[in-house]
C-alpha cells in the first residue's frame, strides 16, 4: 500500500484538537451569513491568504477573530460535526477535544449553547462515524485565574460530560502557576489535567505543568528538548506530549518540517504524539500531519505505527477501552 493508504488505516486518536480551530474558511463564511456578523475578509481565498503567521500570538488575533461567528448551539453542532465527518477518512476512532468557553461566553454566548452543541455533535459522530470522543475545557491563560474559576463554576452542571482541563492562549508571560489554584480545584472535581507547555515558553513552563499544575499531559512540549534532565524525567514518567508538526511549522516554532524533533522525541524514549492543533489554520488534519513528518523525517512504518499506538496509551480513554485499541 502507498504511505497515504497505510496512515488513513491506522486507527488513531486525535488528542489535541482545538475545535474552534477545524472552522474552516467556506463555513466561516456560511455562519456569518447565517447570524448576520460582519468578518473583515471580501472572499474565502482572502481568508486563506491571512494564514501567514510569524509566531503564535499571530495566529491567535485571527483565531478569536474567525470565532466571532459561533453563536448559538447549533453553528457549535455544525463545526463539531464538520470536524467528525472530516477525520473519519483519516482513521480517527477517537478524539479528545479541546474547547474554548471564555472565547464565547465573553461575547455574550451562553456557556450551554456551546457544550450542547458539542455534545450533540458527539453524539452523532459516534453513532454515524463510531468515533468516541471526550471533552477537554480549556482555560484561556491570557486572562486571569479569577476568571479560569469563573469558567468552571459555570461547567458545574455538565462536569460528568468533560473529561479535563486544559491551559492554552498566548503562553509567553502567563506560566502554569499562574493557574495552581484552578487546576487543583479543578482536579478535587475528578477532572484530567493537561497544559499546553513548552511550545514558546521555556522548559521551565514544562517543569511547571508537571510540578505545580501535576498534569495527566503536555500538549506540545518541543522545547523540554532544551533541559536534559527534564527529558530524562518526561521518559521516566511516560509523560505524552501532544506533537503539532503542521502547527510548529506555521508557527514558526520549527524553521522548516525538516528540523522537526518528532523522531528525535522518539528517540530520547518520549511518548510522543501526533496531532493538528488547529487544522483549518495549518494547512492539514492528522494524517496529513503524520504524512508530514513522514516525509519531511523520513520517519518509517514502525514509527508512524508506534505514534498511533502512543495516542492510544497517551488518551484519557478507560483502561479496557485503551486496550480494545491495541
Ligand atoms: N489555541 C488554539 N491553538 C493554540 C495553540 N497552538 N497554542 C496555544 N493556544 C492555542
Ligand atoms: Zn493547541
Amino acid at each position: 500500500t502507498d504511505l497515504d493508504t497505510f496512515i488513513a488505516g491506522l486507527p488513531k486518536a486525535e488528542l489535541h484538537l482545538h475545535i474552534e480551530g477545524s472552522l474552516e474558511p467556506e463555513l466561516m463564511f456560511a455562519l456569518a451569513a447565517r447570524n448576520g456578523v460582519t468578518i473583515p475578509f471580501a472572499s474565502v481565498e482572502e481568508v486563506r491568504a491571512a494564514y501567514d503567521f510569524s509566531n503564535l500570538q499571530d495566529f491567535l488575533d485571527i483565531y478569536y477573530a474567525g470565532a466571532q461567528v459561533l453563536l448559538t448551539r447549533q453553528d457549535f453542532h455544525d463545526l463539531a460535526a464538520a470536524y467528525f465527518a472530516r477525520v473519519a477518512a483519516d482513521g480517527v476512532v477517537h478524539a479528545e477535544i479541546m474547547f474554548d468557553p471564555q472565547t464565547h461566553t465573553d461575547r455574550g454566548v451562553a456557556f450551554a449553547e456551546v457544550i450542547e452543541g458539542l455534545l450533540s455533535a458527539m453524539a452523532v459522530a459516534e453513532a454515524e462515524h463510531g468515533i468516541t470522543s471526550s471533552l477537554i475545557l480549556s482555560f484561556l491563560r491570557h486572562l486571569s485565574e479569577d476568571a479560569a474559576f469563573a469558567t468552571l463554576a459555570e461547567a458545574e452542571p455538565w462536569l460528568d460530560r468533560i473529561t479535563a482541563v486544559g491551559l492554552d492562549s498566548s503562553e509567553l508571560g502567563h506560566p502554569p502557576e499562574k493557574f495552581a489554584r484552578v487546576f487543583a480545584a479543578a482536579r478535587e472535581k475528578g477532572l484530567k489535567i493537561t497544559a499546553h507547555a513548552g511550545e514558546e515558553g521555556p522548559p521551565d513552563y514544562v517543569h511547571q505543568a508537571l510540578d505545580v499544575l501535576g498534569v495527566d499531559r503536555i500538549d506540545h512540549g518541543n522545547r523540554a528538548l532544551e533541559d536534559p534532565a527534564l527529558i530524562e524525567r518526561l521518559a521516566r514518567e511516560g509523560m505524552t506530549l501532544t506533537v503539532c508538526p503542521l502547527s510548529n511549522h506555521k508557527l514558526c516554532v520549527v524553521d522548516d518540517l525538516a528540523d522537526h524533533p518528532i523522531d528525535a522525541m522518539l528517540a530520547r524514549g518520549l511518548k510522543a504524539t501526533i496531532n493538528s492543533d488547529d487544522p483549518a489554520y495549518f494547512g492539514g488534519y492528522v494524517a496529513d500531519n503524520y504524512r508530514a513528518v513522514a516525509t519531511a523525517r523520513g520517519l518509517d512504518r514502525a514509527a508512524l505505527a508506534r505514534l498511533a499506538r502512543n495516542s492510544f496509551t497517551g488518551s484519557f480513554l478507560p483502561e479496557e477501552a485503551v486496550a480494545a485499541h491495541l
